[in-house]
């Protein structure tokens, strides 16, 4: 039996694939890179942005084969969270071609992954995301943050090592605030720079341990927020030179306001401080980030303030989104998306100028990717 497997979104999506590829593997299913040779088809799908979630739809209605077609990922897990069972009637009737809905539990996220790349290997440490921006649809579609045990992680890291890895990256949504769930004899790290204590985090013991495992030569982390950036964090990362000086750190809006209504829980100001702090601690620290566009009532002034901010950071690259209306999500809900089309197309571009462009030319863009 031969499997195909599609992956939309994020490095959480293709560390998740690898769990599946493992769990097909260990039923004796063969991978197969051509659609029209697979007796089931699993798409791993992302919910982000409406352009995500279009883009599935064009990859189903072009399945010509009468192969089953499992749907797992980020729609699958809003469809099976959806208590009201509303969504899952809703996608069923939208495609009518799709045998199962699973989430991704229920395929395959314990089994030892089938890696693509023979140096570099994903290891996701956390799942889900409990922070609720009000814009974004990750918790609604992996639930509640879960953090995998802190011992299997750094075996899996040695494990992989030990076959010839030279590079590892940890993913999860808020890998700085992997183990507030776990219980664990290590002395937990509480952030205090942002002005209120936050969570106990194990990030820092865990990224200190396995970029101490022998023969690691670069170890970076995939994504990290800035209100759980502890100082304990920053020292880690300085005192290590195998973890790698890119570090992303998304901060979406430049405007106090605007990351009121966005349920972030810092300020601009902020923000600035924290890069100014890992700047005097870590001196060949680079960053890159996340920004989003055309928030609902975000002004162009409000926009100049994230225009502002990227000019005072000088990030490396720039993951830039115009806003984009999620299902359930607290800007559903209570906000109009109100900016334009064009006018978000302006904003994009003149950040993508700003930043990934003038990179490029300047030859500095490639560095990480
Ligand atoms: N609209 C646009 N961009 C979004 N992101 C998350 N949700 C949305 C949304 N509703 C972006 C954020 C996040 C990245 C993974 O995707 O910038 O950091
Ligand atoms: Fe969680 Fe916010 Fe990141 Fe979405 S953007 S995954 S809600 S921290």
């Amino acid at each position: 039996m031969k499997y195909y497997i599609h992956v939309f979104g994020c490095a959480m999506n293709v560390a998740d694939a690898e769990r599946i590829s493992g769990a097909y593997s260990h039923k004796g299913w063969e991978k197969t890179e051509c659609i029209e040779q697979a007796d089931e088809i699993i798409i791993m799908t992302c919910m982000i942005r409406q352009s995500a979630e279009d883009r599935i739809g064009g990859l189903i209605k072009n399945i010509k084969t009468s192969s089953r077609i499992i749907i797992t990922g980020c729609m699958a897990g809003m469809a099976v969270r959806d208590n009201t069972g509303k969504m899952l009637t809703r996608l069923k009737r939208k495609y009518p071609r799709v045998s199962e809905f699973l989430p991704i539990e229920d395929v395959g996220f314990s089994t030892k992954p089938i890696r693509t790349d023979k140096t570099h290997a994903l290891v996701p440490i956390s799942n889900g995301c409990n922070n609720y921006c009000s814009y974004c649809v990750v918790p609604f579609a992996r639930g509640k943050e879960i953090s995998l045990p802190y011992n299997d992680i750094i075996s899996e890291c040695k494990e992989l090592v030990n076959n010839g890895y030279t590079k590892v990256t940890l993913v999860g949504q808020n890998v700085n605030s992997y183990g507030a769930d776990l219980v664990s004899n290590k002395k937990p790290v509480y952030v205090k720079h942002l002005g209120k204590m936050r969570i106990p985090t194990l990030f820092p013991h865990l990224l200190d341990d396995i970029c101490h495992i022998k023969g690691l030569k670069q170890l970076d982390f995939l994504s990290s927020n800035p209100w759980d950036f502890s100082d304990e964090l920053i020292n880690v990362i300085a005192k290590n030179s195998n973890i790698c000086r890119l570090i992303h750190l998304p901060f979406q809006s430049g405007d106090a306001t605007v990351l009121k209504r966005m349920n972030r829980w810092y300020t601009p100001k902020e923000y600035l401080q924290l890069i100014e702090k890992m700047r005097k601690k870590i001196p060949d620290v680079q960053f890159s980030t996340d920004i989003i566009v055309g928030f609902p009532g975000e002004t162009n002034r409000q926009f100049e303030h994230t225009v502002d901010l990227c000019k005072k950071v000088g990030f490396l690259k720039a993951y830039i989104s115009m806003y984009s209306d999620r299902p359930m999500t607290a800007a559903h809900k209570t906000m109009a998306d109100n900016v334009p089309y064009g006018e978000k197309k302006r904003r994009w571009d003149m950040l993508d100028e700003l930043i990934n462009k003038t990179n490029l030319r300047k030859g500095t863009y490639p560095l990480y990717e």
